[in-house]
């Protein structure tokens, strides 16, 4: 028995739309940790007091699981992502704001639900420091799941955030603007590709980007930019996957030595890493099958 209705019920609705779900939804939640379970029904929760039922939360989850099982077909018959540039991808997703509604609302039930994605939540919020004061930049933040995590753990005074997209911007703003936790922090969300330079401050003591250089064309210069925006021994958090298809996925990293050369050119540097598996896989096993892989890494400049 799952200690929420609001849990439950969605679990339900997920199979009863994709019955093939079902032995996989079965087990989701046999890994979490009641207050991880207890994160996803106040999500739920949230989602709900903004007119998103429960009905509608299991077809964005569908969406991404059906999604990423095509672009995975795609990527084991090609060797490669279906799509290489921002053109290709950004009106049908960064743009479109149903679909990315959906895709982000997904993407966040499965931080929760999947086990990758749940370590790699747990990552961030171990590794997120609690005494250090100053200014925290997100880059990417999506759903704003992270930033509500870094909102709740730390003691940063201020906090930004940046996206391209609209409808993240807006998701990022009512997810934080829903919590209590958050009501005493001062943040401000931007609506802006972080190329573009229209952050506020010139140094930042602490830099998240979870999974946005898969996204992109050039993912050097994102680094060299954080690099060039973070304090002297500021936090820098970065998650992003290896041989990970999905449907706006167009740089790929084939191996941990592909991303860690590319911190290595930005002149940042690797403190501590964690690679999780494909659920069920070691990583060996999900590297030989190039089954997804995903990295995160806390760096020093
Ligand atoms: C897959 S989501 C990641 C959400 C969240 N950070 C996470 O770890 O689950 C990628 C986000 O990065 C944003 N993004 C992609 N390219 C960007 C850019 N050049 N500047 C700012 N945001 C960007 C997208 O709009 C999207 O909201």
């Amino acid at each position: 028995m799952l200690a929420h209705a609001g849990v439950d019920t969605l679990l339900a609705e997920i199979v009863r739309i994709n019955p093939l779900q079902s032995s996989f939804i079965e087990s989701s939640l046999e890994g979490a940790t009641p207050d991880e379970v207890n994160d996803l029904s106040r999500y739920i929760s949230f989602c709900e007091r903004n007119s998103l039922d429960i009905p509608y939360l299991a077809e964005c989850y569908d969406l991404i699981v059906k999604d990423t099982l095509r672009e995975q077909f795609y990527f084991q018959r090609h060797q490669r992502y279906r799509y290489s540039t921002f053109a290709e991808v950004a009106d049908s997703v960064y743009f479109d704001n149903d679909y990315m509604s959906k895709y982000m609302h997904g993407l966040a039930i499965t931080a929760w639900l999947w086990p990758n994605h749940r370590e790699m939540h747990r990552y961030f919020a171990r590794k997120i420091p609690t005494t250090e004061k100053g200014t925290y930049l997100e880059v990417g933040p999506g759903h704003g799941v992270y930033m509500m995590t870094a909102m709740n753990l730390s003691a940063y005074d201020r906090f930004e955030g940046i996206d391209l997209s609209p409808t993240s911007v807006e998701m990022t703003r009512a997810l934080l603007a829903s919590h209590e936790e958050t009501h005493r922090a001062v943040y401000e969300i931007y609506c802006s590709d972080f190329l573009e330079d229209e952050l506020h401050q010139k140094r930042y003591d602490a830099i998240v980007m979870g999974e946005v250089l898969e996204h992109v064309e050039e993912p050097l210069i994102f680094l060299q930019k954080i690099r060039e925006l973070a304090a002297d021994d500021a936090f820098i958090f970065i998650t992003t996957p290896i041989n990970a298809p999905a449907v706006d996925h167009i740089y790929l990293f084939q191996s941990y030595k592909d991303i860690e050369e590319l911190v290595v050119q930005s002149g940042l540097s690797v403190r501590e890493s964690q690679l999780i598996p494909y659920p069920g896989e070691s990583i060996d096993e999900s590297l030989e099958q190039c089954l997804p892989v995903n990295v995160a890494l806390v760096l020093k400049n």
